[in-house]
């Protein structure tokens, strides 16, 4: 009788003990049931009304903006005329009706294996009035086209500001879906975009058109609020059996940032201020060893961030450092083990990267103790660490990572194989509301969302 008592007691013991191991090990992981169908994301055909081309005799097409300083004075503005070289001038002003003012840029031109580009003009906009709204054209003397866009807020500790987050967008009917789902957001005022844009390079030949109908599918937006361009694998374009030997060369000459402007030496890694946010943007697929200049400037860059003046500080880079999808899995894995301990240090707030096709979010650790020797090779909770998200789900031509690592790693918060975007709308020094978007959801559904409180203005348990 007492022998069965104890047998009974055992088990019970035992059945206790494995419901409290497998509840610590799920903690936190939530792995979506949600899945979208699987199935290849076709490129839409190049006939397509996204795109159009502008009719006009040498119309300006493939109209973008982006940040052109470091606080949010200045505008670059990029345009492709087809051809003749044309105009490089933007006339812009406050009125719709009256375009007062002018600035001259230039163009340039760049042939790639047995494609040559059109007139590709870049003309920066500087001295522009905080918190304001701006109408300019392009293509003067010609087919002329007119746009606006608002400058932001002065940087400020409490401004508020909204970002819109996607990554590796390309052109097929989902990655349409994306742009417009995101655009349905009325709140977002500007792209964080952490890379791998056209995927011109999976055409034979790196048909480089396909460099250009992206850019004319993403004008509706890119042309009217400033998209921040991280450079993801797909824009290396390094193709030496067709003697391309110029990493990055179509990006290069296409997409502009102001890398000059935060003493970045190369166009691939820079920061911008922008209201109450400090934007780093690194290079995966730069040289980020000790002494290389992107190590270099992160490493000067870090400690000239004033949270005092700009509270949150974001990272874009495009492959994630943390990635539980059997999808390059541990491609980050360099670059984490060269920045992370920094990351800690300066208590970066999130890291947003691209490049893997599906979603997560992890919750606050890091991986920083390990030293060859002492084994402590497992990321654990620590309250100075970003948050990291992967935000690949724009829904290219490669299709969705729905291929998972099992169990869900306990340092993984969420994950979904489906494509979407993401806001994060920053409410003051505090607090900032982060929302993940899937595309079958309408605009107010988020998939998934995390309230951001700020560390250094409270304290981690708040
Ligand atoms: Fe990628």
């Amino acid at each position: 009788m007492e022998l069965r008592k104890n047998m009974r007691n055992s088990i019970f013991l035992i059945l206790l003990a494995s419901l409290v191991l497998s509840a610590t090990r799920c903690k936190g992981g939530v792995t979506s049931t949600y899945r979208r169908r699987l199935g290849a994301s076709v490129d839409m055909p190049l006939d397509s009304d996204v795109f159009r081309v502008p009719t006009g005799y040498n119309a300006p097409q493939q109209v973008h903006i982006t940040q052109g300083d470091v606080n949010g004075n200045a505008v670059i503005v990029s345009w492709v005329t087809p051809d003749e070289p044309g105009s490089s001038v933007v006339l812009y002003g406050t009125s719709k009706h009256n375009l007062d003012k002018m600035e001259t840029g230039k163009h340039t031109q760049y042939k790639y294996y047995n494609y040559t580009s059109g007139f590709i003009h870049h003309c920066t906009i500087r001295h522009l009035k905080f918190d304001t709204k701006y109408y300019y054209a392009v293509g003067i003397g010609q087919t002329v086209r007119k746009f606006w866009f608002k400058t932001p807020p002065e940087v400020g500790p409490d401004v508020p500001y909204t970002f819109g987050i996607i990554g590796d967008l390309g052109q097929t009917y989902d990655s349409n879906t994306t742009l417009s789902h995101y655009e349905s957001n009325r709140k977002a005022e500007t792209v964080l975009y952490v890379g791998d844009l056209s995927y011109a390079d999976n055409y034979p030949d790196h048909d480089n058109n396909r460099w250009d109908s992206w850019a004319r599918f993403v004008e509706r937006s890119t042309a009217y609020q400033p998209w921040i361009w991280t450079a993801g694998n797909h824009e290396l374009d390094f193709e030496p059996s067709l003697g391309e030997k110029e990493p990055f060369k179509p990006f290069k000459h296409r997409y502009l940032t102001p890398y000059r402007a935060s003493d970045s030496t190369a166009p691939f890694w820079y920061s911008v201020k922008r209201a109450s946010a400090h934007i780093i943007v690194l290079s995966s697929y730069s040289a980020y060893g000790k002494y290389t200049p992107q190590y270099r400037w992160l490493e000067e860059e870090l400690p000239k961030v004033n949270r005092s003046e700009t509270p949150w500080l974001i990272v874009l880079v495009h492959s994630p450092w943390y990635n539980s999808y059997n999808y390059h899995y541990m491609e980050g894995e360099t670059m984490r083990v060269m920045f992370e301990p920094w990351f800690v240090q300066y208590k970066v707030d999130v890291v947003f990267a691209g490049h893997v096709h599906a979603y997560e979010r992890s919750h606050r650790i890091s991986d920083i103790a390990y030293n060859i020797v002492n084994k402590n090779c497992t990321p654990v909770p620590n309250e100075d660490a970003p948050v990291y998200i992967t935000i690949g789900d724009g829904g290219n031509i490669e299709g969705l990572a729905a291929n998972m690592t099992e169990p869900q790693p306990s340092y993984s918060a969420y994950r979904e194989a489906s494509f979407g975007h993401a806001i994060f709308e920053i409410k003051n020094r505090t607090h900032a509301h982060y929302t993940w978007h899937r595309n079958q959801d309408g605009e107010k559904v988020a998939g998934d969302e995390e309230w951001f409180t700020n560390r250094h203005w409270l304290p981690a348990s708040n």
